[in-house]
């Protein structure tokens, strides 16, 4: 399976940071894997004229889970999906905590996304705290049973919440064993269809770890949130997945 390299940009970036950001893109994009990349709302427009006719796909970082309504400040997936965006990441941690975003909420959002034919990217991940108690792949298994409709088609992204923005990373054999029991949860909750969907690893992945991170068994690609921000970090991820 080709691989993902997804940028999430957070809450940064203006209109004047486009140019530049997919003119690299669309001059250095490997052609060995999907790039996607998913700015604020503000900037989805626009990047969606720049990168027409390209291969890099665009996403939002979340929507509601209603179709639409009087919901101020929300994002309807349909609303993604016109703008010319085909993913949208969900259940990130910083939603997760900062918006309290439980696992049903996030489920009915994947569920909003896919109806507006999107491809959801649904992130699950445990606190240190967690890892330290011995509870990391039971916290992640439990995100992934509440978190992914019984019909989930999509996208996975194993996010350590202690490894986001930190510069901190598992080890190779943590993210090994990680995805390994992720895609056993997948298997066993969707069945054929969960063997198919794509594991991405997210946390502090940079140009220098991509490619030990990205050649691990079951990595699918990589989240990359500060390394998105600049194109030629992006471009040199990308690179360094395995062929
Ligand atoms: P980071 O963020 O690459 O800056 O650690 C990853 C993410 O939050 O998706």
């Amino acid at each position: 399976m080709r691989q993902l390299i997804a940028g999430n940009w957070k809450m940064f970036g203006k209109r004047a940071d486009i140019e530049a950001f997919t003119a690299a893109l669309r001059a250095d994009a490997p052609a060995h894997v999907d790039m996607l990349v998913c700015p604020p709302f503000t900037l989805l427009d626009r990047f969606a004229s720049t990168l027409a006719g390209s291969k890099i796909a665009l996403g939002g970082q979340d929507c509601h889970p209603a179709a639409e309504g009087a919901h101020t400040g929300d994002i309807s997936a349909a609303m993604i999906r016109d703008v010319g965006a085909s993913h949208v990441i969900l259940g990130h941690s910083e939603r997760r905590t900062n918006h309290g975003e439980t696992n049903a909420v996030v489920r009915g959002k994947a569920e909003a996304a896919i109806a507006a034919g999107l491809t959801p990217v649904i992130c699950v991940g445990e606190t240190e705290a967690e890892r330290e108690a011995g509870e990391a792949e039971a916290v992640v298994r439990s995100q992934l049973a509440h978190s992914l409709p019984a019909q989930f088609s999509g996208v996975v992204a194993y996010e350590p919440v202690w490894a986001i923005g930190t510069g901190r990373t598992p080890t190779e054999d943590d993210v090994a064993s990680m995805h390994a029991a992720i895609r056993k949860a997948l298997v066993e909750q969707l069945g054929t269809a969960g063997a198919a969907i794509a594991i991405l690893y997210g946390g502090s992945v940079k140009p220098a770890n991509a490619a030990a991170l990205l050649a691990l068994p079951e990595v699918g690609g990589a989240l990359v949130g500060g390394a998105s921000l600049k194109a030629a970090d992006f471009l040199a991820i990308a690179t360094a997945a395995p062929l």
